[in-house]
């Protein structure tokens, strides 16, 4: 590219996985697109060691410079641990690959700044909710956004071609067709026989969890709280990290955390999904249980909604609208009395508490229990008269 007479490179930060879809970007965007040099940013969010293997040889081969970022600390900090406050659920999903979009596009965008790189890609369809998460991101710079995958609207044979040719080497079979995302927070499976939504996955599609079987003896895990996210594991104090890693080991041994659904992206298509992960299927109900021992009624009733804006906000990776920095101080505010324990039992593909107790319990056993002569049962009498009362009148009216 020629601006006044000078030559001048024109460069490109491309958000890279390492796969097909990424790595056919590399030479798209060259031989369609005409920069002259890729920068390839493939960040690292708990996915498994051999797809960075995997992607940093491709780059090596493909890409004019090449970023590698560990952010799974990052992302367990500033993305999981809000997660877990808000419960975060999209119509039962656990919200993996969502929320670790923005993250990934802020990773992309700062080597773009540092390197004074104009230009900004991705590897998503037209079909999926992360070109939008993505583009969230990546439009609230003044950086031009390339999406070759979408603009180009290349057919699946034509893409493998083209890979082969460039010496690309694509390990997708018919037989396992599977497009697969991974982080540390879930795998999610898509594609090939799984788009019909009748079709019953085979054992084959999962990579974490074991055949939930009833022969497996149970397992009690202990998840210790502080301010709302997990800070212990059977006793041992824990970074995030670790504590989310152990815990996926542990309940994939008991098949724990299957999910099989369909999703109403954002565009409005409904998609059948996939997912398997187990430590946010402890962590999530451990939470929740938690949270029902030290929240308020009247707390625990306002927060399902604020629980439900959070995670629809994290779907669709608006992460920079305002309100999310709003429910976020809302929720620290709400974590300030979610310290404790809760025992979770893990048996054939279940998560169940069994056990909990905090400093801050809004229980008294001494009040509640059978047992007891502390509270005086006269003193409910008067409540009871009232209980219902309007529906009475109305009744007596006729009603
Ligand atoms: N449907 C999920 C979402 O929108 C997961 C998409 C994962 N992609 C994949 N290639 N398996 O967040």
């Amino acid at each position: 590219m020629y601006v006044d007479g000078e030559a001048k490179v024109s460069e490109v930060v491309l958000a890279y996985s390492g796969g097909l879809d990424t790595s056919v970007c590399i030479p798209l965007l060259r031989e369609r697109y005409g920069f002259d040099k890729v920068v390839t940013v493939l960040v690292d969010v708990g996915q498994p060691r051999s797809d960075i293997e995997r992607g940093n040889l491709r780059a090596e081969k493909l890409a004019d410079e090449h970023y590698v970022i560990d952010a799974r600390k990052e992302f367990v900090d500033t993305c999981l641990f809000p997660l877990i406050k808000a419960n975060g659920s999209y119509e039962g999903y656990v919200l993996g690959t969502a929320i670790a979009r923005p993250l990934i596009a802020s990773k992309a965008v700062e080597i773009a700044l540092k390197r004074g790189i104009k230009n900004l890609a991705h590897g998503c369809t037209g079909r999926g909710n992360d070109q939008l998460r993505f583009e969230a991101i990546f439009r609230a710079t003044d950086c031009r956004v390339i999406a070759p995958m979408r603009e180009l609207d290349l057919a699946r044979e034509w893409e493998i071609d083209y890979a082969r040719e460039h010496g690309i080497e694509v390990p997708v079979t018919k037989e396992r067709p599977w497009s697969i995302d991974e982080n540390i927070w879930s795998r999610s499976i898509e594609g090939g026989k799984l788009e019909d939504p009748y079709f019953e996955p085979p054992e084959e599609i999962y990579g974490w969890t074991k055949t939930p079987s009833s022969g497996r003896p149970s397992q009690v895990v202990e998840i210790g709280f502080a301010n709302g996210v997990p800070v212990s594991l059977d006793g041992v104090k824990m970074e995030g990290l670790e504590l989310i890693e152990k815990l996926n080991l542990i309940g994939g041994e008991h098949g724990v955390g299957r999910t099989d659904m369909v999703e109403d992206r954002v565009l409005g298509l409904k998609a059948r999904e996939n997912y398997e992960h187990p430590a946010a299927t402890i962590l999530l109900a451990a939470h929740k249980d938690l949270e029902h021992l030290v929240l308020s009624r009247s707390e625990l009733k306002f927060k399902v909604m604020v629980d439900e804006a959070w995670s629809e906000l994290a779907y669709m990776g608006l992460v920079e609208d305002p309100l999310y920095a709003d429910l976020n101080a809302f929720l620290d505010q709400s974590q300030r009395r979610v310290n404790g324990s809760v025992r979770m039992k893990l048996y054939c593909g279940n998560a169940i508490s069994v056990g909990r107790r905090s400093p801050n319990a809004l229980y008294s056993q001494d009040m509640v229990s059978f047992d007891s002569q502390t509270l005086s049962q006269k003193d409910a009498e008067g409540f009871a008269k009232y209980h219902g009362f309007q529906a009475r009148l109305l009744k007596r009216l006729g009603h």
